[in-house]
């Protein structure tokens, strides 16, 4: 199973277009220890030639062009993306469908309640169902992927709900949850026929008991890396939320994630969808050490991974 890092970054991506943090700084400068990342995707094959992307960025465009393997293989008309999975409904998670909108066809995946988001914007019905079917996917049970004719890629995933929140544009701000409800956000278990496997968790607001006994023991994970600590991007004057009013959990301190997966015997630890706040972002900090002696790998776009 060949797994392509489309995009490593968070929201807004790295640099974000309207930040000058010094992290967005030093990377729209060049710094080589400041590697531009585009927003959180992967995609995956099992046989180099079909592939399934997860998660569609605003970026998908760039991602395609950056990545031959995703590219026109033979004919007028043709495109090796044969189905997408989405994790969750925020925008950096489903914009990029816009791009996949010339008369394509391939399978679309995702759980009801992100469906139910995307049937709420009219913009989505440029996919028309006729060429993009919408299969749901079911929370807890196996599910083998198809392309848009129904032809079975080799790959199924398990859908499992991970504490989160809904996405922003559809938080309701008068409910303490903000409306959010299960299913807003999940995480996937990938397997292909011969037994291999790697869970892709890019939005997580906690290490749960549940996703701790899921991905323990497993051969990689690919887990979200958005804030080192809960408070930086209010500490750095960027905006007035924590990370965990974001829903997503922090890399250090005694609840975040270097901590929860200490002990769960992962044999390679991912992080992706890191934002351009985070000091790990940089090849030459502190954090950045911190992450590797824990045993983390922070991703950078393109990086391959066979399993
Ligand atoms: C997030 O990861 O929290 C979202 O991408 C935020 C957003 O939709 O801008
Ligand atoms: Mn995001
Ligand atoms: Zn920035």
């Amino acid at each position: 199973m060949k797994i392509i890092i489309l995009g490593a970054a968070a929201g807004g991506g790295f640099p974000q277009w309207n930040c000058a943090c010094g992290n967005c700084a030093r990377a729209r400068c060049g710094d080589p220890a400041a590697k531009p990342r585009t927003q959180a995707a992967l995609a995956v094959s099992v046989n180099d030639s079909d592939y399934v992307i997860f998660n569609a960025s605003p970026d998908l465009r760039g991602q395609i062009l950056a990545t031959p393997a995703l590219q026109p293989r033979s004919g007028l008309r043709d495109s090796p993306i044969a189905a997408a999975v989405l994790t969750g409904g925020d925008v950096d998670f489903t914009a990029g469908l816009l791009n996949l909108r010339e008369g394509h066809r391939f399978g679309l995946y995702a759980g009801r309640r992100i469906f139910d988001l995307l049937g709420d914007s009219q913009i989505f019905r440029v996919l028309d169902a006729g060429l993009v079917p919408r299969r749901e996917l079911p929370v807890d049970v196996p599910t083998r992927l198809a392309n848009g004719v129904g032809q079975d890629l080799g790959i199924t995933v398990e859908a499992f709900v991970v504490p989160g929140k809904v996405a922003l544009y559809a938080e309701d701000v008068s409910r303490a949850d903000f409306g959010s409800s299960e299913g807003d956000t999940i995480g996937l278990r990938i397997a292909d026929d011969h037994g291999r496997a790697f869970f892709y968790i890019p939005s997580c607001a906690r290490v749960s008991e549940d996703v701790a006994r899921r991905v323990r023991s497993a051969a990689l994970v690919l887990f979200d890396g958005t804030l080192w600590h809960d408070n930086e991007m209010i500490e750095a004057g960027l905006m007035p939320k924590t990370g965990a009013r974001m829903g997503h959990i922090s890399v250090s301190g005694p609840e975040g994630s270097i901590a929860a997966f200490a002990g769960l015997d992962v044999a390679r630890k991912v992080f992706v969808h890191v934002n351009n706040s985070n000091p790990m972002i940089l090849d030459d900090t502190p954090e950045r050490a911190e992450a590797e002696r824990a045993g983390w790998i922070v991703a950078h776009d393109g990086m391959e991974i066979v399993l």
